[in-house]
């Protein structure tokens, strides 16, 4: 397929790498206005244009990756030129209803939220369509396969999964932060401390991953009765490591809706 993606910032590349990486058999086109800036990217064959409406026609899927107060712009120029086209859009507030609304009829209107770890082929991508788009949604599903996970969800959970799995990054990363100022505080130098940080959540997430199981299964593996870790978790939930990840995660919800 020729997929042509459109606002090459952070989302719009990272997808075009992870698709250029995980699944080249896809050729992918990504454009942004100053598109110098991600002209590194033809060395792995993607094309590269300020013309957002450069070969489109010859698109099978159109990706917005573009903040929600461009989009207008951006149908505008594309609309004109293009009929019978999925167009996936991963803006954020933009309800399949609206954007199908802007599109018409003649195209496909699909809502994906990807994050950054597309780039790597480890992105979860919660995918909505509507049902008689159910075919396009389902190559879309395909497609993000290719890059991770790809679960089809009620689009009323895309804010929540704006949350869990886009802001979900940063969640991520600051625990593995922590982890690494106190692997620091206990002996080890920033850089041995973030390798072991790091691989371990990657680690406890694939095991996750491949025995779809329930985390708590998991962490009764590696609590001995009245050993360190079983001592070490009890004392972070005293200092509410649940609790506040739970509120932050709510907390973040609260200001996607407002
Ligand atoms: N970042 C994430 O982790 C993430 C995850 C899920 C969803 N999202 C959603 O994805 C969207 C993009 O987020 P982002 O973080 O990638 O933002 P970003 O880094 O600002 O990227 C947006 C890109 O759009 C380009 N652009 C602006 N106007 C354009 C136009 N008329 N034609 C073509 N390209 C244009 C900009 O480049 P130029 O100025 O050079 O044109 C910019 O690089 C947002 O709606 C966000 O909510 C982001």
């Amino acid at each position: 397929m020729n997929i042509h993606i459109i606002g090459g910032g952070n989302l719009g590349t990272s997808v075009a790498i992870g698709i250029a990486k995980f699944s080249s058999k896809h050729h992918v086109t990504l454009t942004r206005r100053n598109a110098d800036k991600i002209k590194h990217l033809e060395a792995l064959s993607i094309t590269v244009s300020a013309n957002n409406t450069h070969r489109i026609q010859e698109a099978d899927i159109i990706i917005l990756t573009v903040k929600p107060y461009q989009v207008e712009l951006i149908l505008s120029e594309i609309l004109p030129v293009i009929n019978n086209k999925i167009i996936a859009s991963a803006v954020s507030g933009l309800s399949i209803e609206m954007l199908q609304d802007k599109i018409g009829a003649a195209n496909q209107a699909i809502r994906i939220m990807p994050n950054v770890a597309a780039q790597f082929g480890a992105s979860a991508t919660c995918v909505s369509y509507l049902e008689q788009h159910t075919e396009q949604g389902q190559k879309m599903v395909s497609l993000f396969k290719d890059l991770g996970t790809a679960p089809v969800i009620d689009e009323k959970l895309m804010d929540a999964a704006t949350v869990l799995a886009a802001s979900g990054t940063a969640f991520a990363l600051r625990y593995i932060r922590a982890s690494m100022q106190a692997g620091i505080e206990i002996g080890f130098d920033w850089q041995t401390a973030l390798e072991i940080s790091a691989q371990t959540v990657k680690g406890a997430a694939q095991m996750l991953l491949e025995e779809q199981t329930h985390p708590e299964q998991l962490i009764d593996r590696v609590t001995t009765p009245k050993g360190c870790t079983i001592a070490g978790l009890n004392d972070m939930e005293r200092h509410g490591f649940s609790a506040s990840l739970i509120s932050g995660i709510k907390t973040s919800l609260r200001q996607i809706q407002e």
